[in-house]
């Protein structure tokens, strides 16, 4: 059944919702039994009481007739104030006007009220006939009347039962189904609630090792997840660290030879030869230092601090007017930048859009940074809202395939690694790890007709 509402997507997606709505739709259908037994009960007391009262009523009536002159009945049955939906009348015979089956229920309990009442015996009824018909709700008793050979003949019909009349019922009824709607969801909510923190802090984890551990309490299993989730995140992070500081030994350690082979190449008497030889060794260096860097921002537990993004923007397109003099033009910062700020780290931040204005400039031939919100208005993001930084050049751009590949460590598509050229094909990879962490992520795209864009969203 689940399946065909998902088809038709209807069942909700949130644990929660899906929770609540069966615990809802469960009560909900106890609700309506009860209503069933309670208005079915209250069906069977009504008509009890109306049968009860319309018998009280026919033993009055005979009551009075009985105790009248046998010449006087007529007129006195004639001269009985009207009764609404009552029909009284004497016949020479027993007449139940067409109403059956018989009922000797209703019989026993008229003569029963007959023999309760202060009654002289010889006013008794010689015989009584009743009849009920259920379906068109109407009774009939004839009572064959002393001294006389005359039959008194009452029918009557009995009022539609209503279970509903009462206005607190309805109204209570009401308030019980909705407070229970209200107390199933909150309850429910409070309940799942770990649950989602416990989704959130694996996205965190996801983005940032060093995130803080979970806090361990609430019921058991949501505890024990907790706990299982710490020494899973603890762990994870142990190995990241190790896996770091061997990558910045290696790196380290490396400098040293590198530096004595580069000594001893100067002895190379070809001179051809030696200058190739120092230049695969620059670029050994290049790469080592690149990957430094790498292992030492993953090492660095840098502040998150609320930052204008428009001042960094401008600090960053200044300092590359001055590393490139020559290019001064083609750096264009889109004006005006609305103020924003956001919590990020700022070196790592700087870094990494540094990263991305030199990629653009190197191998677009200028770069173009623009700042998107849809929150322009205020100064502050709200939570989880996204700021976008656009870093755009008018080049070649990348074939599509490769907008993916190019953030892989040490993918280049010129491979050769001349500093003319270019760097060690680390950039992109620092860059995305870095917005990552805190919470971002970068991503590219071809521009029309060319060129390419990298977009930077970060959270407010
Ligand atoms: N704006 C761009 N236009 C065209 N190609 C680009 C652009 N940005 C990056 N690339 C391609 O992606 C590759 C990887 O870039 P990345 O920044 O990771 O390394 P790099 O610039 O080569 O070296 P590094 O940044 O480490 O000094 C580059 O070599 C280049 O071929
Ligand atoms: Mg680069």
């Amino acid at each position: 059944m689940f399946k065909r509402f998902q088809k038709w997507h209807l069942w909700p997606r949130s644990l929660a919702t899906r929770t609540a709505l069966l615990l809802i739709l469960g009560m909900g259908m106890i609700e309506v039994c009860g209503l069933l037994i309670h208005t079915l009960d209250r069906i069977d007391f009504d008509r009890l009481t109306q049968e009860q009262d319309l018998a009280n009523r026919a033993t009055a009536i005979y009551r009075d007739i009985s105790e009248t002159d046998n010449k006087d009945r007529s007129d006195e049955v004639d001269g009985l104030d009207p009764i609404p939906g009552f029909n009284i009348f004497l016949s020479s015979h027993a007449d139940l006007q067409g109403i059956h089956p018989r009922s000797v229920k209703l019989e026993q309990t008229v003569s029963h009220l007959l023999s309760t009442v202060l009654f002289p015996p010889e006013l008794r009824p010689r015989k009584i006939l009743a009849a009920t018909d259920n379906n068109h709700r109407r009774s009939s008793i004839s009572f064959q009347l002393p001294n006389d050979k005359r039959w008194l003949n009452i029918s009557y019909t009995l009022a539609q039962p209503n279970p509903f009349r009462s206005v607190t019922f309805p109204i209570a009824f009401f308030v019980m189904a909705t407070s229970t709607c209200f107390l199933t969801i909150w309850g429910v909510k409070r309940l799942i609630a770990p649950v989602s923190t416990l989704a959130a802090a694996a996205e965190r984890l996801g983005q940032d090792v060093n995130a803080p551990p979970l806090s361990e309490t609430g019921p058991l299993e949501i505890a024990k997840a907790a706990r299982a989730f710490n020494i899973m995140s603890s762990r994870i992070h142990r190995f990241v660290t190790d896996r770091t500081q061997l990558l910045l030994a290696i790196g380290h350690d490396l400098r040293t030879p590198i530096t004595r082979l580069k000594l001893r190449a100067e002895f190379i008497e070809d001179d051809a030869l030696r200058t190739k030889f120092l230049a695969d060794l620059d670029e050994i260096e290049a790469m080592i230092r690149a990957t430094l860097a790498f292992g030492r921002d993953n090492a660095r537990h840098e502040p998150t601090t609320a930052l204008d993004i428009a001042s960094l923007l401008e600090t960053i397109i200044d300092e590359m007017r001055e590393a490139y003099p020559d290019k001064q033009e083609k750096i264009v910062l889109q004006e005006p930048l609305p103020k924003i700020t956001v919590c990020a780290k700022p070196l790592g931040l700087k870094r990494a859009l540094r990263n991305l204005m030199e990629n653009a400039l190197l191998y677009g031939g200028n770069v173009r940074v623009n700042l998107q919100t849809h929150y322009i208005s205020s100064h502050d993001l709200q939570d989880g809202e996204k700021v976008a930084i656009l870093i755009e050049d008018d080049g070649p751009g990348l074939k599509d395939e490769t907008l993916e590949q190019v953030f892989e460590p040490f993918f280049r598509i010129e491979t050769s690694r001349n500093r003319a050229t270019g760097g060690t094909g680390l950039g992109l990879s620092i860059a995305r790890n870095i917005i990552r962490g805190q919470g971002g992520d970068i991503i590219l795209q071809n521009r029309s007709p060319h060129g390419l864009c990298a977009i930077v969203t970060l959270i407010g």
